[in-house]
């Protein structure tokens, strides 16, 4: 498993130019990228700046010292780099595995080109097949949110934090988030998440719809390949 990430996570950060902006990803995978880029860093003196898309890989990214700047200080990112956790041959993609949803799509909206790094196991037919769908959610709104949801044929339940404390997992900006299992998969992704941004108290789902342009799939046996 941790194979096929690290083939996908390391080619992408070849993609990655001297003076570029790059956009940095959330997860296991992405890891890999930075791991990669702080070596061209080191060894090749590769000169771009960073902008994180969560905390953790902000403190990632520090560890392994590539420069960061803030989305208030860049206009435009030219390449993001960033994992999913279920994409199709449209390069539809569920994302929010890990949190990070909503800082993730903002980082993407503003990318020039955004690459997906996935171990060949997140590649679908149908989206929600093998992964529910996080959505996040304002924690005022979330029991309503909840049965508009459950009104539309989706099963949610709350995330929780994975600690002993029995509290609700919440995300970098202060809300919650709601993982919806899907029975059949997602029929049709750009309709729910159209859908999903109808009813107040949603941030923004995990549906990512036309945003990547390019996927790097890594396999077990430590290859990648490279889709467009
Ligand atoms: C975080 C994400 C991640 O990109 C997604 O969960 C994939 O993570 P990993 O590379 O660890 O499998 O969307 O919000």
């Amino acid at each position: 498993m941790s194979e096929s990430k690290r083939a996908a996570g390391r080619r992408a950060a070849e993609f990655i130019e001297s003076g570029q902006t790059v956009g940095l990803g959330t997860g296991s995978t992405v890891f890999f990228t930075l791991e990669r880029l702080a070596e061209r860093i080191r060894d090749e003196g590769l000169e771009i700046r960073g902008v994180p898309t969560s905390i953790d890989t902000e403190t990632k990214s520090r560890g392994f010292g590539i420069p960061l700047a803030t989305l208030d200080e860049v206009e435009k990112i030219d390449v993001t780099v960033d994992g999913a956790d279920e994409i199709d041959g449209a390069f539809q993609m569920i994302k929010g595995g890990g949190g990070a949803l909503l800082r993730e799509k903002v980082v993407a909206s503003l990318s020039d080109r955004v690459v997906i790094v996935v171990g060949a196991d997140k590649v679908v037919e149908r989206l929600g097949s093998t992964f529910d769908l996080p959505v996040e959610v304002v924690p005022f709104a979330r029991a309503v949110v909840h049965r508009r949801i459950e009104a539309m044929g989706g099963q949610p339940a709350l995330r929780m934090r994975k600690d002993d404390s029995s509290a609700a997992y919440l995300t970098d900006n202060g809300n919650e988030i709601l993982d919806v299992h899907h029975a059949d998969g997602i029929a049709d992704a750009a309709a729910l998440e159209r859908a999903l941004h109808e009813i107040p108290g949603v941030v923004e789902s995990g549906l990512f719809i036309g945003l990547a342009h390019a996927m790097v799939v890594g396999e077990a046996d430590g290859s990648a390949s490279v889709h467009e």
